[in-house]
């Protein structure tokens, strides 16, 4: 067999900043670049234009050494191309599930064999060192050529040690950990043969009917765009040849999570101005940040199925975004062109998924049963079936697979690897920074540790597979801490800990045999803490719900609860948002947890108990009510936007206009105070720079961290624009009294968006400018653009 050698070449270009004296640090985030100084001592940094309103250079860098040109990796693909049977090249094209897991239909075909006559190029659904080695030595020694096989995996939030679901992770808007999460992830699925994760999810979501919610970053596309980002930089890592790197996917492509009425699978319909602006920003950001592989959406846009979308995998991914890599269609997403009714049969949805600029097919194996024919029949061209082995082989050989395709076997590495004590601990950290205090009456938390007694009670409370939420990969069952076990293990000795599951989350559960132990113990407790919510596997893929309340009888158990007049904390467990408009009336601390994995008990602790300030902002709104959705912070204002008594405007007659919780909200146990919003100018013209900044002071108890928010309102724009965007963040520590100014520096650049006729542009006029700890609460500042400018 061939050996290859890898060169890679690195070229960074410097990331240079204009530094003032006394300036502390200089943050880029996305493009923004944030100036973080003491007061008086605010600077600025100088911004080099981006290519994209969501990518910098950091991202460029990324892209340019994934895809660093490789001559001899050119000259050796074509010289196995030119050695490869029609036949050989569709099996490059083909992937298998394994038995590893089972994520979609199940199909019938003997793999070993498939694999043995040269017919797979791929594998899902197959993981330990022992398992992807036996596959692969039926690839590289039992066939003609000996081409490995890519073994992919939905390795999504964490591999054996399972972080919090992607959506709680969003939660802690910390894109360093959010890295790590990712990084682990990928150290653990290598040291298990994996060579590609399914992740990330980087669909905008914004209706929690839809139980992928739970798998993405949330609604804003900007916010989507760095956490997308960062999980990329995190599997991915600078140079793929590394043993312990893997491809990650940017997936469902594209606009998944817009299907009607909430219910998975299904139509998704949007307007030009609409997919540009929102939907697809996230996807052009892994594209700009190197991702190697993208996945088809289920989903039928606008009246094409994605997967048979030349718009989008052709004119819009490889062809307008130089996407190198290669597309793989989601689970028998091919086959599905056919009930979808845009394919007649079988053969026909094989020719229309090639041609629209498909690479890869996931299970279905119609490219290999109905190519050859196709080609045959001049309806397909072996010129797009060898385009599309090349892009496979590429990562192939971009992975050193060629080089060594057992590089990912070892067995004393996988047992090294595997709930490695630090992962533990860094999955500990990313899972109490994600947690989102929604409410804290009284300061009912932090809890003393020497409460006399605690009541924990419902049916999370103490369930360890529940704690894993949706898509846990290799992660054991029988491994994560619970909420009962974290606080037991939080106390004092002498602190006597109760627990009862009293109800059920079973959506129609009548059983209330559990409520008189759960109300006898909560009698005797000085506090009681319920763990509620969804169960793990109520979000995820097809897991779409009518109802966004608490399901089962947990409420009727809260309800009973509250008439004792105890202190109640709920740590709620859900994959989307819900509505608990009753629980934010009557329950006195609310703390969203998500499903917070393998280390899920202990994080939780650390917050109830104070040992961590909570600092995570909600990266999707929460209703009042289903009726409200779709709802979110960056929609638009209307012709008649809602004044109080205002009949004719634009409101519901039984519930207000605004959410429970909003976009970017979430509590601290100090409080932050912010000052006004000054700026250096109050107009730039196409190249200046606008410094916009406050000051914020912890006015509380606790040192604590906030997240200072910046979002833009374009007054007046060709198309009409949102109420607010989301254009920067900053995190800060503040120890208790201490205050910090933030600075945000803002060019046109930050001002574009796509028109009507999807160029790319700021428009000369009046901008509102807000900075606050959420969407709702900020202050406010004007200032204008003095010319317009196209990208
Ligand atoms: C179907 C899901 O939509 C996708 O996200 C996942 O990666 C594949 N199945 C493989 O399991």
């Amino acid at each position: 067999m061939n050996i290859a050698h890898r060169f890679f070449t690195v070229r960074t270009k410097p990331f240079t900043f204009l530094i003032k004296p006394l300036m502390l640090v200089i943050f880029s985030v996305g493009g923004v670049e944030l100036a973080l100084a003491n007061a008086k001592n605010a600077a600025v940094a100088q911004a080099a234009p981006d290519e994209h309103v969501y990518s910098d250079a950091s991202s460029n860098i990324m892209r340019r050494t994934i895809y660093a040109p490789d001559p001899k990796m050119d000259a050796f693909i074509t010289r196995l191309i030119s050695k490869m049977t029609l036949e050989e090249k569709l099996g490059q094209l083909n992937q298998l599930s394994g038995e590893g897991d089972i994520t979609g239909p199940q199909s019938k075909t003997d793999y070993l064999e498939a694999i043995k006559a040269g017919r797979v190029g791929s594998m899902l659904n197959v993981f330990t060192v022992k398992y992807t080695q036996k596959l692969q030595r039926q690839a590289v020694e039992e066939t003609r050529l000996g081409i490995p096989l890519l073994f992919g995996y939905d390795v999504i939030h964490g591999h054996r040690t399972i972080f919090p679901i992607s959506l709680g992770e969003a939660a802690s808007w910390d894109l360093q950990a959010i890295e790590k999460s990712a990084r682990v992830a990928a150290s653990e699925a290598s040291a298990e043969g994996i060579h590609w994760t399914f992740a990330p999810m980087v669909d905008i979501a914004r209706d929690p009917r839809w139980g992928r919610i739970s798998e993405g970053a949330g609604e804003d596309p900007y916010l989507g765009s760095l956490i997308a980002r960062a999980r990329i930089k995190g599997f991915q890592g600078d140079d793929l040849s590394k043993p312990n790197t893997i491809l990650a996917t940017a997936k469902h492509f594209a606009v998944y999570g817009l299907a009607q009425a909430g219910r998975d699978y299904h139509t998704t319909d949007v307007s030009d101005v609409e997919l540009w602006n929102t939907y697809l920003p996230p996807f052009k950001a892994t594209v700009d940040a190197g991702v190697a592989t993208f996945m088809t959406a289920f989903n039928d846009l606008n009246g094409v199925p994605a997967t048979g979308n030349r718009y989008l995998l052709t004119d819009v991914l490889k062809q307008q975004w130089a996407f190198k890599g290669f597309v793989v269609s989601d689970y028998t997403a091919v086959n599905e062109l056919v009930p979808h009714g845009f394919a007649a049969n079988d053969k026909h949805a094989a020719e229309l998924s090639l041609n629209a600029g498909l690479d890869m097919e996931m299970v279905g194996q119609l490219f290999l049963g109905h190519l050859k024919t196709l080609i045959q029949e001049g309806k397909v061209k072996e010129s797009q079936v060898d385009a599309a082995v090349r892009r496979i082989l590429e990562m192939k050989y971009r992975l050193g697979l060629f080089e060594d395709p057992y590089r990912y076997n070892n067995e004393k590495r996988q047992a090294r690897e595997i709930y490695k004590p630090e992962y533990l601990e860094a999955a500990r950290d990313v899972a109490r920074k994600s947690i989102v205090l929604l409410k804290n009456k009284n300061r009912t938390l932090p809890l003393s540790k020497t409460t006399p007694t605690i009541a924990v009670i419902g049916p999370l409370a103490d369930s360890r597979r529940d704690m894993l939420g949706s898509w846990h990969a290799a992660g054991n069952w029988d491994k994560p801490i619970t909420l009962l076990e974290g606080i037991k293990a939080a106390v004092d000795p002498s602190v006597k800990v109760t627990y009862a599951k009293g109800a059920s989350y079973d959506f129609f559960s009548k059983d209330e045999s559990g409520f008189a132990e759960a109300i006898a113990l909560a009698k005797e407790a000085d506090v009681i803490v319920l763990g509620m919510g969804e169960s793990g596997r109520m979000s995820g893929e097809a897991r779409s719900r009518t109802s966004i309340d608490i399901p089962g009888n947990q409420q009727k158990l809260m309800r009973k609860l509250k008439k004792l007049g105890k202190p109640m904390v709920l740590v709620l467990m859900n994959g989307r948002p819900l509505s608990i408009s009753w629980e934010d009336e009557n329950i006195d601390a609310i703390v969203e947890t998500w499903f917070a994995g393998t280390m899920g008990g202990n994080a939780i602790a650390d917050v109830l108990f104070g040992d961590y300030n909570p600092s995570g902002k909600l990266p999707v709104t929460f209703p009042r009510n289903l009726g409200q959705v779709p709802i979110y912070y960056n929609m638009k204002n209307t012709g008649r936007p809602h004044v109080p008594n205002g009949e004719y405007t634009s409101h519901y007659l039984d519930a207000p206009n605004t959410p429970l919780y909003p976009f970017g909200y979430g509590l601290s146990y100090t409080q932050f105070r912010y000052s006004d919003i000054e700026l250096d100018k109050t107009s730039i013209n196409a190249s200046g720079v606008l410094t916009a900044s406050v000051t914020v002071t912890n006015t509380g108890d606790y040192d604590g961290k906030e997240t200072v928010q910046l979002y833009i309102r374009d007054l007046v724009g060709s198309i009409t624009r949102p109420v607010k965007e989301l254009k920067g963040f900053q995190q800060i520590e503040l120890k208790k009294g201490e205050s910090k100014q933030v600075a945000f520096k803002i060019t046109a650049h930050h001002l574009a968006f796509y028109r009507q006729d999807l160029t790319f542009g700021a428009e000369a006029g009046d901008f509102q400018l807000f900075i606050g700890g959420d969407s709702a609460n900020v202050k406010s500042a004007h200032f204008s653009l003095g010319e317009s400018i196209q990208y």
